[in-house]
């Protein structure tokens, strides 16, 4: 099944060689083309919310550089959103949510509007996914959430931050209230990306992107523990649909949340090495990643040079290549193209 489409097959273990390649944030504000539907959408809201306009952006970059993959076009913070709780995208800012601070706030966390909230995301997966077949045959759509723990970060926030203190804080001094809201998300993440795969989402992936914040103790407890529920419930429904797990800055302990977690792939941070990762995680698990943005921003010889290193490590093993963290918007759109050549010729 999907046999013509090189990223399922690395996902489900296959060394396919040239790997398929696709980038984290693939769509965004390096591209003329994101800013000219960006600016007719308004605000970030409403363009993930239009699913012509979603699915658009979501297709850009396949068509401009002949990606393996599209991932949809919508952001960690639209499951709260759609469970209830107030977000909004500030220019130059980021996201700035009401913090999250006492169990009555989590309580009003409502996931029986959660469906309705999301039809118009599953909508863009929907036709995002007839535009691929139609389009790019060859190139997979992948759905994804955030992991609860990282979710819940800008939640208690209120904001984005360096540390997320305020959350670190809650989970040492309120444990309690702490899990019951990774378990609401873990919840809500369940039915979010089980109805994101019946829309049409052939993989999906999910972004931890403040878990190397916590301790070994708190990452089994917020990291892994979650994640292993959301797996565990995703493959008694859809065994066949891969999970790619992003446990960013895990270090060391990206062994046990790979062996743990069961995800089919671990997307790799830009300062992980893969010749150890390779070696600490189970035989079958694919990696992703990981060339450092800031190398294709700087292009020319860097580039090459990080790129082919990297590909001489992964040889062998089941592998997709991507960035060590999202593409930065000064990131020449050229080098993109530059990269992608480079990975084919491997
Ligand atoms: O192309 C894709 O990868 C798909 C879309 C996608 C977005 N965000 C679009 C987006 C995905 C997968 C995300 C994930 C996401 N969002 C993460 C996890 C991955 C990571 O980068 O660590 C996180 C932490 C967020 C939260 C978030 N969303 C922040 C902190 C910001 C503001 C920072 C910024 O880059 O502006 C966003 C906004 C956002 N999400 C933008 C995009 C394209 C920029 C908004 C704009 O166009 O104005």
């Amino acid at each position: 099944m999907d046999r013509h489409k090189s990223l399922l097959c690395a996902l489900r273990g296959e060394a396919v060689w040239p790997p398929p390649i696709w980038l984290m944030r693939q769509a965004g504000r390096y591209l003329p083309e994101y800013r000219a539907v960006r600016a007719q959408a308004g605000d970030f809201i409403a363009l993930c919310t239009t699913p012509a306009l979603a699915a658009e952006v979501t297709l850009q970059p396949v068509r401009r550089f002949g990606f393996d993959a599209a991932i949809l076009f919508s952001d960690i913070l639209m499951l709260p959103w759609a469970l209830g709780h107030h977000v909004a995208y500030r220019e130059g800012e980021g996201p700035v949510l009401p913090p999250l601070r006492d169990r009555a706030a989590v309580e009003a966390l409502d996931s029986t509007r959660l469906l309705a909230a999301i039809e118009p995301i599953l909508e863009t997966v929907r036709r995002a996914g007839e535009h691929l077949g139609a389009e790019q045959p060859g190139a997979a759509l992948i759905g994804f959430a955030g992991a609860p723990f990282t979710v819940a970060c800008y939640m208690v926030e209120g904001a984005g931050s360096k540390d997320f203190a305020a959350t670190r804080m809650m989970a040492y001094r309120d444990p309690g209230l702490f899990t019951q809201l990774i378990d609401r998300l873990a919840d809500a993440t369940v039915l979010y990306l089980e109805a994101q795969i019946e829309a049409g989402a052939e993989a999906v992936m999910l972004f931890d992107t403040w878990a190397g914040l916590l301790s070994p103790i708190q990452f089994r407890q917020y990291v892994i523990g979650p994640t292993c529920t959301i797996v565990w419930r995703l493959k008694q429904r859809f065994r066949s649909v891969p999970v790619i797990g992003f446990p960013r800055l895990a270090g060391q302990l990206i062994g046990e949340y790979a062996a743990v977690t069961k995800v089919d792939a671990v997307a790799m941070d830009t300062a992980m090495d893969p010749a150890l990762v390779r070696a600490i995680v189970p035989l079958a698990t694919a990696l992703q990643g990981n060339l450092d943005p800031m190398a294709l921003v700087a292009g020319g010889a860097a580039l090459t040079e990080e790129a082919s290193h990297l590909l001489g490590v992964v040889r062998g093993h089941p592998f997709i290549f991507n960035l060590g963290h999202g593409i930065v918007p000064q990131t020449p759109p050229e080098h993109v193209a530059e990269l992608v050549r480079l990975v084919r010729a491997a």
